[in-house]
């Protein structure tokens, strides 16, 4: 792994500040305790955290039940997640907080509005008997495509509220990426809206779902939030508006008492084949995992407003938008619309504006500001910020000099916080009172994760060495399966080294034990901070009727991290031109979603295979990213398709 082997030179180190040390949730006193309670037993460490930050109605028999890949954690207790994030926040000592904000909303065209937790409470409890007046039971699973409006969060709180998991679609995907996942989930019930707001315009969603419901007769009832008020066909029996059914609903719901393993949430995400999987997680693990790690990681206190900036469609909104925070009792912020919008400051005024504490957001976005200049944060009032983080991709160091002088005016500590949609929350990040940062390296595991780098053999490589980064123990916001396919489960995660969870990651750590994360070592892309299978843009560019086979590679990139390179060799008598260029991007993105849309597409009369008829994506890679061929290419069928491929094409 040559990527690997390209050690990062960077040898700053931000120790933390005193002060901050002092009054940190974790200081580092708690921590070094922590981390030999966790050394010892991490189910030990993982039931200190069930108790100290979950509610239960019914405790566990046994911490953990591990039958590799399978595990139960707190078997036996029985909890809600909605009770977590709101009933405990109104009733018994914490009652004052009915008032207080839960979320805090600003949508793209500037109006806002503020949702205690009493009002949350009783929305979510609305929502949730309106769920249950269209026949949705426990068990029963409900989509949710949705804008950025609070009542995303109040449909995914009514689900685990009655113990109807939820699988949230992003609304960039597609109307044919949506009825993919609502057949494979088997969704009997859409939340939706008419459309949201971006860059200024509405952008619909109602009919994207009108669309992937012509070939999903399993279900049965859609629910539509009007927020931009344009025009949708309501189609009688099936869609009814969400004002008009809350209008009628009952304010009383009482939490469903579930057990700890009840299905929780579906979220897909892009594997190394053409079919996205579905992750599964569950409630009590899960629950316990983000509502430490929030409290912990982001140091949340009772006055902090959280600004996680993920949509959430991702893991990062359902675990740091809405779950984590709530759980916590503390203010999140939610926005609905683009970071340049109506200008390149909106960002720093909405941290202005809200007075904003912690800030979390990806790399991506941190370059994307860099990109457009410092006069934008420097006209803001940044004050209130005290704690920054990143997520998604691996940082820069040039990114993450840049995030601590002008956003965090050299003040506030970043955290680095790596993890995966797999493993439900943050697993290798910097305790900010406690945890001295290198940037570039997400630093240190969360006591009871223990990360191992493996070499292919499955030998645990000596640090600075790369290699593939992995986890032996479980944790208790690990996925707990595949939807619907356990087989895929196994091959997946499990089957590359024997009874450890291979992450797709490369990863090396330093002499410190301090973690650097490389980035995928599969044919999984990260764009962005989203996670885009190779195999899934290849399917889309094959189904246009020009193309008679594509190859789509990863090629490194400074804003995105990685761009969308497509190798493409059209049909006879098809056209390779500009204008078949534009369609093919055009077509990739009304087939996944915008996020999918190639950067680049390239016609070849033939793609460079091995003598066994596999495409040889390590010379693609090469070539989209401009370098020379070194590689191995004795197994190359025809080595004047390399030629060629070098050579600018005609088109
Ligand atoms: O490659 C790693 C990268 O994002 C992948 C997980 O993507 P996803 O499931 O979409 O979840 C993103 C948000 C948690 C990982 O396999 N990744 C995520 N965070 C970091 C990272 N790479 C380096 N540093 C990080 N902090």
């Amino acid at each position: 792994m040559p990527e690997i082997h390209s050690l990062l030179l960077e040898k700053r180190v931000f120790k933390p500040d005193a002060a901050f040390a002092k009054q940190a949730n974790w200081g580092p006193k708690k921590v070094a305790e922590l981390r030999r309670l966790a050394a010892r037993s991490p189910e030990r460490f993982w039931e200190k955290m069930a108790r100290e930050h979950v509610s239960w109605f019914k405790p566990w028999r046994r911490a953990l039940d591990w039958k590799p890949p399978f595990a139960k954690w707190f078997v036996g207790a029985h909890t809600n997640v909605s009770y977590n994030c709101l009933d405990r926040h109104v009733t018994g000592e914490n009652a004052w907080r009915r008032n207080k904000a839960a979320i805090v909303w600003e949508g793209e065209p500037g109006d806002s509005r503020v949702l205690t937790y009493g009002d949350l409470h009783r929305e979510v409890q609305k929502f949730a008997n309106v769920l249950e007046a269209k026949g949705i039971k426990k068990g029963d699973r409900v989509a949710i495509y949705m804008p950025m409006i609070p009542e995303i969060a109040i449909a995914m709180l009514a689900c685990t509220r009655i113990g109807a998991p939820h699988t949230v679609v992003f609304g960039g995907f597609s109307a044919d990426s949506l009825r993919d996942r609502i057949l494979d989930v088997g969704a009997k019930l859409v939340v939706t809206a008419d459309g949201g707001f971006r860059r200024g315009k509405p952008i619909a969603l109602k009919a994207a779902v009108d669309e992937a419901l012509t070939g999903a007769p399993g279900v049965a009832s859609v629910v539509v939030v009007r927020r931009t008020g344009e025009p949708v066909s309501m189609r009688e029996g099936r869609d009814a508006w969400w004002h008009d059914l809350m209008a009628e609903a009952p304010a009383s719901c009482p939490p469903a008492k579930l057990d700890s393993e009840h299905p929780l949430f579906v979220l897909y995400t892009s594997g190394s084949t053409g079919k996205p999987k579905g992750i599964l997680h569950t409630t009590g693990g899960y629950l316990t995992h983000i509502t430490a790690t929030t409290h912990a990681i982001f140091d949340l206190k009772e006055d902090d407003t959280f600004w996680c900036t993920a949509d959430v469609g991702w893991v990062t909104g359902h675990s740091y938008v809405v779950y984590g925070p709530l759980a916590n009792g503390a203010t999140t912020v939610m926005y609905e619309g683009a970071p340049n919008e109506p200008g390149p400051d909106r960002f720093w005024s909405i941290i202005a504006k809200y007075g904003v504490s912690v800030f979390y957001t990806a790399p991506t976005a941190i370059r994307t500001f860099i990109r457009w200049g410092d006069e934008h944060p420097n006209r803001h009032d940044l004050s209130s910020l005290r704690l920054l983080g990143s997520v998604g991709e691996p940082i820069n160091p040039e990114a993450w000099i840049w995030y601590h002088r002008v956003i965090g005016k050299k003040r506030c500590p970043i955290v680095d916080t790596w993890w995966q949609t797999e493993t439900g929350g943050i697993l290798v990040s910097p305790l900010p009172g406690a945890v001295a940062a290198k940037p570039g390296s997400c630093t240190l595991p969360f006591p009871g994760i223990e990360p191992e780098v493996l070499d292919a053999e499955g030998r645990a490589v000596k640090a600075p060495q790369g290699g593939f980064l992995t986890l032996r123990k479980p944790w208790p916001g690990m996925l707990r399966g595949i939807w619907g396919d356990p087989a895929r489960y196994k091959e997946q995660y499990w089957s590359r080294y024997e009874k450890v969870y291979f992450t797709g990651d490369g990863a090396h750590f330093d002499k410190d034990g301090y973690l650097w994360v490389m980035g995928r070592v599969d044919d999984v892309m990260n764009v962005s901070g989203h996670r885009i299978g190779t195999m899934e843009v290849e399917s889309a560019l094959v189904s246009h009727p020009a193309v008679a086979e594509a190859a789509v590679v990863g090629r490194p990139d400074d804003l995105t991290g990685t761009a969308i390179v497509a190798f493409v060799t059209p049909k006879t008598g098809a056209h390779a031109n500009a204008n078949l260029r534009e369609a093919l991007r055009g077509h990739v993105a009304r087939e996944i979603g915008a996020l999918a849309r190639p950067a680049e597409v390239r016609f070849t009369d033939a793609l460079p295979k091995t003598r066994s008829g596999k495409i040889m994506r390590r010379l693609l890679r090469d070539v989209a990213s401009g370098r020379e061929t070194v590689q191995d290419t004795t197994t190359l069928e025809d080595l004047s398709v390399l030629a060629r491929l070098h050579a600018p094409d005609e088109a």
